[in-house]
């Protein structure tokens, strides 16, 4: 018997796939499948698949044409699967000529012509893309607009601000300087202005009838911050709350861990985020133009207090140290949050520096990620006796704004919301701060 095995994504199975898969049964007796993960093509840069794994293998198998099916995890998998399944040809499309020459060690290696003129990328492509409008100036508008070129679907349709800016990347982009007009043109807004206009301009926007993933704090009180999410959910349509850590995969992974009890029961989180870069310290710096520390930094490290310990904390305290007090910069804000069951403390800051690490206690051992612990791609899970400890690496691509998109654009394709970032999680981010607006259980440092 002539064993033949083949690979690829299968997304949204086309007839090319169906020819390439029949022309490989055709060159043996039994023909194997290797669908990939949706771990592996992500750590390979594929991220657009619109089917999940389960899905895609499920096309396949309704195609009839596989005896059997197996799921491609890893890099370097295809040699191990040919040695142990005892395959006699592997076979691909001739997109990847030359590419899998060296499995001819163990096994004929055949590559098949492609079928011209079709391609899970071009069926992808098809449909109409999500017209995404910038809302604000902030400096990392631009990541955004370079991430967004890696989701297809999506389009940067222009940029409502006061004034364009002079990032090279905005410069051909359609600018206005009236909302409405942005409004008009796209489906969609990323919000990116100054903190204090966000209620206004994701209300606007949900108004018109487009759907908003916002910076975090979402809105400036609790209250307003439920108000627009029930302004979304009677309208239909999707508001995220953009916290990019919450789409990097080791930050996923290591909360999993930390809830699933490999540490044992939590009894505290840390966790610190510093910079010094936005220069709000710097003698003679517009401050009304900037975000302070608690907005800037706050939400992503209030992210994994919420979401290990909840939202629902006994008592809290800001320990805060002004930059300017009437235009509500801090420099530093450390706060202490007390649970029944355990504390977390986070620091803040953009006018003074520590190491941005996160540790995350428990009764059996405790979960390290260095700095700068939001855009990680590897933490480690240690305990008392050192041999025991494990390091853990993941694929992580532009910060995990780029997945974050994805979310974006899925969930308002599908009408179902994929935020990372959960409703009461968002509107208690809204309500520290405005606790912290509020001067609220404060204790001012000189
Ligand atoms: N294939 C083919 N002819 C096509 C498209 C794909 O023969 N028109 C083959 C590929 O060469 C591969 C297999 O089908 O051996 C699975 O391809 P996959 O990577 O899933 O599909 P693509 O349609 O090429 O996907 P994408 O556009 O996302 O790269």
């Amino acid at each position: 018997m002539v064993k033949v095995i083949t690979y690829g994504t299968y997304d949204m199975l086309h007839y090319g796939h169906i020819r390439l898969l029949e022309r490989a049964k055709a060159l043996g007796d039994y023909l194997i499948v290797g669908v990939t993960s949706d771990d592996y093509d992500k750590t390979r840069g594929k991220i657009n698949n619109q089917q999940p794994l389960m899905e895609r293998i499920a096309a396949v198998e309704a195609t009839g044409i596989a005896d059997e099916i197996i799921v491609e995890e890893y890099e370097g998998q295809k040699i191990d699967d040919i040695r142990r399944l005892g395959v006699d040809i592997f076979t691909v499309g001739s997109d990847w000529k030359g590419y899998f020459d060296y499995l001819n060690e163990y096994c004929k290696v055949i590559y098949l012509p492609r079928t011209e003129g079709v391609s899970s990328s071009e069926v992808r492509a098809e449909r109409r893309k999500l017209r995404i409008g910038l809302v604000g100036t902030a400096v990392f508008r631009t990541k955004f607009i370079n991430e967004s070129k890696y989701v297809n679907g999506v389009d940067i349709a222009g940029i409502f601000a006061t004034h364009r800016g002079d990032e090279p990347e905005v410069q051909d982009l359609f600018y206005t300087d009236k909302y409405a007009e942005l409004l008009e043109r796209v489906d969609a807004v990323y919000i990116i202005s100054k903190p204090e206009k966000h209620y206004k301009h994701t209300k606007q926007a949900l108004e018109a009838g487009k759907h908003v993933l916002c910076e975090s704090p979402i809105a400036y009180t609790r209250e307003e911050c439920q108000e627009l999410y029930a302004l979304a959910t009677e309208k239909n349509l999707i508001l995220m709350d953009a916290i990019k850590t919450a789409y990097s995969t080791a930050y996923e992974r290591l909360l999993l861990m930390a809830k699933g009890g490999k540490i044992g029961k939590v009894v505290s989180v840390d966790a610190v985020c510093t910079s010094l870069r936005d220069g709000i310290s710097i003698e003679g710096t517009d401050l009304s133009k900037k975000w302070n520390s608690m907005c800037g930094w706050a939400p992503a490290a209030m992210l994994p207090v919420f979401q290990i310990f909840g939202t629902d904390y006994k008592a809290k305290v800001f320990y805060t140290k002004f930059q300017d007090k009437k235009e509500n910069i801090d420099a530093f804000t450390k706060i202490d949050f007390v649970y029944p069951s355990g504390v977390a403390t986070v620091k803040v800051a953009k006018g003074a520096k520590a190491e941005g690490e996160l540790v995350i206690a428990g009764t059996k051992g405790y979960i390290y990620v260095p700095a700068p612990w939001w855009k990680t791609d590897y933490f480690e899970v240690r305990y008392e006796n050192a041999e025991e400890n494990k390091r853990f690496f993941y694929q992580l691509d532009g910060e995990g704004i780029r997945y974050e998109i994805v979310a974006f654009a899925k969930a308002v394709e599908s009408g179902r919301n994929m935020s990372y970032v959960s409703e009461h999680i968002s509107e208690a981010i809204a309500g520290v701060i405005e606790d912290f607006n509020d001067r609220k259980d404060m204790i001012e440092l000189e």
